[in-house]
């Protein structure tokens, strides 16, 4: 086989990506990671490295014409989306038919537009969804390894019970209350002592600016700045930006060859590559990495592949909704971006909820209270390769989301019988709507564990081949997800690295 060779190959940048990079740099393998979004790093003509959310540019999407922000409505009115040039942005919304999926692009993946929420799961669920994984294991090793190299850290109390900026936490944690509902503080990656700064005028704002799905100028500590930094420091580790994978097929000596397109960040053809590599680990993501390896059986570059590849695919139960309040009683203009409370209702035997309190960076009084519900939802979908696009569709309907949107509306029915409130209809587009159940943020499965793939992310009918991404996970995990998926690529990568790589 032709090409570049490098002993290992990391596709994406993502958690799974990061922790995979990281320890097989530790452990002296030369590996290089290839991304298809732009690295971070540079100001732009204003002098911030990202756009604000009220005033999106370019940089706020990946090759869009428009920008499509989740809560594109008020009162109806399309109010903070706008018109702007296709370019290698941040934030893509991937749409199927019935479902849209967004991701974040670049160094960091989904960390550089997320709301950081490092969320645990409750051990019971983590058991029932992976039961092939050993949870001792994992609760006294590698959960408290992803939370140490995420660097996840907890908001003062006492702070947020002062502040004006959680005032809409406050308010939403009341009104739970008054239904006789729990909540309960959530930890995160942004540094709490940066934000609490930035209230006090020391610290240049971002979370009290509006800013996260479009990135966050200060204050975050996405992977670029934690597990990625520690990978490129073991100087094993090297990123190639605006590479994006096409093609996977492998030699009769067991090298992958990958095809690989470099574009410029307005999406023009710089070259086509190929790339050859021993080991390759896929942290694409749900969506990223499944279509590749459907692709690759599809098109029968990579016959072995398991009929499995592509199935087991959900939404993580992802629900948004929204509540009016009274007027006598206001969430405020003043919201941090970084969700710090969620009202834990996952015990109901009747539909469990993890709803996170979210806010809604209007910049003025709204009287809203904003939440993702994260339901769970025993619905699937699959996903299959469509030969004429070249990719990867889902198969996924909208009613196969009644049951969370029926558990989202029967804790919320709760909260606005106790508090004489209702929903709000007018945020979720055109359409009069309560419940947002056509996109989700927390894409999982593709390539499930166990059955995709060993207990350890080797991919059945291949050698050397590896899944380390949310797309192991099933469908569902009942939190915001991505301490389970870093916590899970280190417990694989440690024992991949182990037997497979070094001692080979
Ligand atoms: P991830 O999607 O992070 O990374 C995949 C990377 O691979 C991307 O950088 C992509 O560009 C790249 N890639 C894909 N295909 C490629 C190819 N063919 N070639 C090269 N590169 C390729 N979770 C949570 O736990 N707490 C939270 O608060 C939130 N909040 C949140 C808000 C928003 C707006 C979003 C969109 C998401 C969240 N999430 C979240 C979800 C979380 O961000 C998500 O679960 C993880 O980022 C998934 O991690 P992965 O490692 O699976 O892939």
């Amino acid at each position: 086989l032709g090409g570049t060779f490098v002993p290992a190959v990391v596709v994406g940048t993502g958690y799974g990506a990061a922790v995979t990079a990281l320890r097989l740099g530790e452990a002296g393998v030369p590996t290089l990671m290839l991304e298809m979004g732009r690295l971070w790093n540079r100001p732009g003509p204003d002098g911030s490295i990202f756009c604000g959310m009220l005033k999106p540019d370019k940089r706020s999407s990946w090759f869009k014409t428009r920008t499509e922000a989740p809560l594109g409505s008020f009162l109806w009115l399309d109010l903070v989306n706008r018109d702007i040039d296709p370019y290698a942005g941040v934030l893509d919304r991937v749409d199927f038919d019935q479902m849209s999926v967004y991701v974040g692009r670049g160094v960091g993946g989904g960390s550089l537009v997320n709301g950081g929420m490092a969320v645990t799961p409750r051990r019971s669920y983590f058991e029932e969804v992976l039961p092939q994984v050993d949870a001792d294991e994992m609760y006294t090793t590698y959960f408290p390894r992803a939370n140490a190299t995420l660097r996840v850290n907890s908001i003062d109390q006492g702070w947020f019970e002062r502040t004006d900026w959680y005032r809409f936490a406050r308010v939403s944690r009341e009104q739970a209350g008054n239904a006789g509902l729990r909540t309960t503080f959530v930890p995160n990656v942004y540094d709490w002592d940066h934000m609490r700064r930035e209230a006090d005028g020391s610290a240049p704002k971002s979370a009290l600016a509006g800013e996260v799905i479009y990135g966050n100028n200060h204050g975050k500590v996405s992977l670029d700045k934690s597990c990625l930094a520690a990978a490129l420091g073991t100087g094993k580790v090297t990123i190639e930006t605006l590479h994006q994978v096409r093609t996977i097929r492998q030699g009769n000596d067991g090298t992958y060859l990958l095809t690989v397109e470099q574009k410029d960040a307005d999406g023009e053809l710089l070259a086509t590559k190929e790339i050859a590599c021993r080991h390759l680990f896929l942290g694409a993501g749900s969506l990223g990495s499944t279509e590749l390896l459907l692709r690759a059986r599809e098109t029968g570059t990579l016959p072995g592949l398991s009929p499995e590849i592509g199935r087991g695919w959900g939404p993580n139960g992802n629900i948004m909704t929204a509540r009016a309040n009274h007027v006598w009683n206001p969430t405020g203009a003043h919201q941090s971006s970084i969700p710090a409370l969620g009202i834990d209702d996952w015990d109901n035997p009747a539909g469990p909820v993890f709803a996170e309190i979210a806010l809604l960076p209007a910049g003025i009084e709204t009287w809203v209270s904003l939440y993702l519900a994260i339901t769970k939802n025993p619905e699937r979908g699959t996903f299959v390769y469509d030969a004429a696009k070249d990719r990867a569709d889902l198969r996924w309907t909208r009613d196969q989301n009644t049951p969370a949107v029926a558990a989202a509306k029967s804790l919320f029915d709760r909260v606005n019988a106790a508090n004489a409130t209702v929903y709000r209809y007018d945020l979720f587009g055109k359409q009069i709507k309560a419940f947002a159940d056509d996109f989700c943020y927390h894409p999982l499965g593709g390539c499930v564990l166990g059955k995709a793939t060993d207990a350890y992310g080797r991919v059945a009918g291949h050698r050397n081949l590896y899944v380390t991404d949310g797309s192991l996970i099933p469908g569902s995990i009942g939190v915001n997800p991505f301490v389970t998926i870093t916590a899970l690529a280190e417990r694989n990568a440690e024992r991949v690295i182990k037997e497979d790589v070094t001692a080979s």
